[in-house]
């Protein structure tokens, strides 16, 4: 069996390897459900603070857009995060997941 954090980190590597989600929605349902649960508030600061060095708000709403599921909002987050150069703790994770999902995507979770 996988723990926790290596599913994660299965989950992280399948997305970017097939980038779309269609892959590693079963992996991320049971683990992330919970993302929903971010304060969206504090993931606008964040995400103010943090995303905006290599792209900003456009990237969320081109027409060629690249996250098309809310599984795979997640995983984007996840991989942006780690490029930011700080370390995301999984509770800002989540809060600028549900800042993302609430202003741009509206995916339904
Ligand atoms: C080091 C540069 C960098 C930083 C910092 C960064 N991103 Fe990104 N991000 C990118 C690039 C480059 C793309 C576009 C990739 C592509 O077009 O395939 C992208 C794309 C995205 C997308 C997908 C948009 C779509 O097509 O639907 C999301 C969501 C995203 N970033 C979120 C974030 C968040 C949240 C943060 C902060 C935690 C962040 N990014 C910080 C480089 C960065």
């Amino acid at each position: 069996m996988f723990t926790r954090k290596n599913k994660l980190t299965l989950a992280l590597f399948m997305t970017i390897l097939f980038g779309s989600a269609s892959m590693s929605i079963s992996v991320f349902a049971a683990s992330d459900a919970n993302m929903t649960l971010g304060d969206i508030k504090a993931g606008n600061k964040l995400h103010q603070k943090y995303c905006m060095k290599c792209h900003n708000n456009s990237v969320y709403t081109r027409k060629l857009k690249k996250v098309h599921s809310y599984e795979g909002l997640v995983g984007r987050v996840k991989a942006c995060a780690q490029q930011t150069g700080i370390s995301f703790s999984r509770k800002q994770l989540q809060d600028v997941t549900a800042f993302l999902n609430h202003h741009y995507y509206e995916f339904q979770n």
